[in-house]
């Protein structure tokens, strides 16, 4: 029951949860209440600091997941087609999130400096859609994981 490939494994599981978790609470929770309780420049305010602290949370999750899936493919010790499959899917989340958190979150970051403005509302816009996007990509993956290990 607890071997290193358990391990890496939990490991790889955990950090789906923390990454997955993360967008939702963020999307559907957060910005959501932020929006309808607090004034535009305290908005900001809290907004840039959780662009921040998602970013870094959500890339690291990604990082480990990486890390802990080279490992799980040593473990198994094959290639099956769904892991190509799997794989794929996985280099398009990991493109899409380095845009919404590196590019765009910055974007917003340095802009909301400045104070509340249009061009900061259609880019935040843009870094939920991306975010949704990222999410339901996600969910795919853990889909196709499943099959991985039950197919
Ligand atoms: C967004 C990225 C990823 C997500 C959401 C994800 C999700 C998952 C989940 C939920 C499982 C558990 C399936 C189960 O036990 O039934 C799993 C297993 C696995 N993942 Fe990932 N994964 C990701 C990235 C990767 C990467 C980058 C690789 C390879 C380089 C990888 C390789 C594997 C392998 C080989 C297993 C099976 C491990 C075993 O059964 O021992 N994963 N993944």
């Amino acid at each position: 029951m607890l071997s290193w490939r358990m391990v890496v494994l939990f490991i790889h599981v955990s950090a789906v949860i923390v990454a997955l978790g993360a967008s939702l609470f963020s999307t559907f929770a957060l910005a959501p209440i932020l929006a309808e309780e607090l004034e535009p420049s305290l908005r900001l305010r809290v907004g840039r600091r959780v662009i921040r602290r998602l970013g870094a949370i959500v890339l690291t999750a990604l990082g480990v997941l990486v890390f802990t899936g080279i490992l799980n493919v040593l473990f198994i010790g094959a290639f099956p087609a769904l892991l190509a499959a799997k794989l794929v899917v996985v280099v398009a989340v990991i493109a899409l999130a380095l845009y919404q958190h590196a590019n765009l979150g910055i974007r917003i970051w340095h802009l909301s400096a400045a104070g509340p403005g249009p061009a900061i509302a259609a880019l935040q816009q843009r870094y939920r859609r991306v975010g949704l996007s990222v999410g339901m990509l996600v969910l795919l993956i853990v889909y196709l994981s499943l099959g991985l290990t039950r197919a």
